[in-house]
């Protein structure tokens, strides 16, 4: 069989991408693999599961370096230390300088809760019900310097129902979310998907 692509996921919290993603890598098939999970929050919920399926986990808590870049340059130097094919961002709660976004231009994908380009930064189940619109879902999407703006490698879409409340929408988007993460990291890692200028 092929060599499986080496994934590190990059989690802030609650961890329930990294959950879909690691139950997808245990697939024989699967074209990846999560060799490490990092977090910048030494509380994240994701970093428990992560030990509990005996995954290689580090924190790095952005709280004791002195700026973003200090942050940014260790937090490269860390995932390089893997030697990833791909990094994840599954819910990572930070924005990243354009030296990071630059180092790992390529390989670097993140989820987003909306159909991007709308509704890119944060809350966007409450605007989303606040504009009114009929569908809304999430994107997984390559990372550039502007935050939410890479191009778009997958998107799945819900209905926005009259009687939604910004969580029973986030419920409803997320269950979509463990679904697109997944296929999107197994088009990236069979080649079947590149990233281009
Ligand atoms: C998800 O809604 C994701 O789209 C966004 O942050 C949330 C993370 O949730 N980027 P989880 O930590 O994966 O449960």
């Amino acid at each position: 069989m092929k060599q499986k692509k080496k994934v590190v996921v990059l989690i802030s919290g609650r961890g329930s991408n990294l959950q879909a993603i690691v139950k997808d890598s245990m697939h024989e098939d699967c074209p990846y693999q999560i060799i490490a999970v990092i977090s910048n929050n030494p509380q994240a919920e994701g970093l428990q599961f992560a030990q509990q399926h005996h995954l290689q986990t580090a924190v790095l808590n952005h709280k004791e370096f002195e700026n973003r870049e200090a942050f940014d340059q260790a937090l490269a130097k860390l995932i390089d230390s893997f030697q990833p094919d791909i990094v994840a961002l599954a819910g990572f709660m930070r924005i990243l300088t354009n030296n990071f976004v630059e180092h790992f231009k390529g390989r670097l994908i993140n989820i987003h809760p909306s159909l991007l380009p709308n509704f890119a930064g944060l809350h966007t189940h409450q605007r989303a019900i606040e504009v009114g619109v009929s569908e809304h879902g999430a994107t997984v999407h390559f990372v550039i310097s502007e935050v939410d703006a890479g191009q778009i490698i997958l998107q799945a879409k819900v209905s926005v129902l009259k009687t939604d409340t910004p969580e029973i929408l986030a419920a409803r988007v997320l269950e979509e979310e463990h679904k697109l993460y997944p296929q999107a990291l197994r088009l990236l890692a069979e080649n079947k998907i590149k990233f281009e200028n």
